[in-house]
């Protein structure tokens, strides 16, 4: 067992540098970028849960579905549930709001990006932040970060919304660019989910033999290689999402018109 000497004492407490850090290179652009991006999905994600054109006929916009509020517009209705009842007054949007934005918000790509750009904890590597002292995750409330693998299991759920949603786009308009938007947006939306690393333990974790698991051994070669990609898909997905949502929003509003939507 290592003794508690004066010695290593002082070797367990951090660099005494007087500047914040000694990098010369742009260590502030990357944690900037982020904190414009994921706040601009924030601002629009807030406006576009309280927005009202949410549906024409067949899209339905992506933060508004599924929809399953007994106000939902005529024929937005998810396989027409209406599970709240008529008590349920509040936008259809914010009751499955926390599903995907629990799911990002536990992801640990996410977790790494805004512990940097939003809490400065640290902004970049060799960086000095601002905080006094570091307890990680151990504690309330980061604790809770560790319920992301059952935010995957509900994000599997959203993911195969979004990809009924496009498949009845698909049907009915075959030929419409929201069509082929939502169809883009499902299937990044999904590869994003399946790169999960819970999705890649629950493939492959536990396993001593890959050689007696031909079938996992397979499904988890396939989710290593979206796993690699996570952060890429972490961020195309997000503008996916808005950019299809965003799309369906003008033309249930009229802005962009229907022979070409
Ligand atoms: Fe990013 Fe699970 S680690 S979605």
């Amino acid at each position: 067992m290592t003794q508690t000497t004066p010695e290593n004492q002082v070797r367990r407490q951090r660099a005494q540098i007087k500047v914040r850090t000694l990098r010369t290179d742009s260590w502030w652009l990357a944690p900037l970028l982020t904190f414009l991006g994921l706040s601009s999905f924030l601002v629009y994600g807030f406006w576009a849960i309280f927005d009202g054109s949410y549906f024409v006929d067949p899209y339905i916009a992506p933060f508004s579905s599924p929809c399953l509020a007994t106000s939902c517009t005529e024929g937005a209705r998810f396989l027409g549930l209406t599970p709240f009842g008529d008590w349920y007054t509040l936008p259809p949007g914010l009751l499955i709001l926390g599903l995907p934005g629990g799911f990002r918000l536990t992801c640990y790509y996410y977790r790494k990006s805004y512990y940097r750009a939003f809490w400065l904890s640290p902004s970049a590597c060799a960086v000095q932040e601002p905080h006094g002292k570091y307890t990680g995750e151990t504690r309330f409330p980061l604790i809770f970060q560790n319920i992301h693998r059952y935010f995957f299991y509900l994000a599997l759920v959203i993911g195969g919304v979004l990809t009924y949603d496009a498949i009845l786009a698909l049907i009915h308009k075959p030929l419409g660019v929201g069509t082929w938007l939502l169809i883009l947006n499902a299937v990044l939306i999904f590869a994003y989910t399946l790169g999960c690393h819970s999705c890649r333990h629950i493939t492959a974790g536990r396993l001593n033999h890959f050689s007696r698991h031909p079938v996992r051994y397979k499904a988890w070669t396939i989710v290593s290689k979206l796993n690699a990609k996570h952060q890429q898909l972490a961020w195309a997905s997000m503008f996916s999402v808005m950019g299809a949502d965003l799309y369906v929003r003008l033309v249930a509003k009229g802005i962009i018109l229907f022979p070409y939507a």
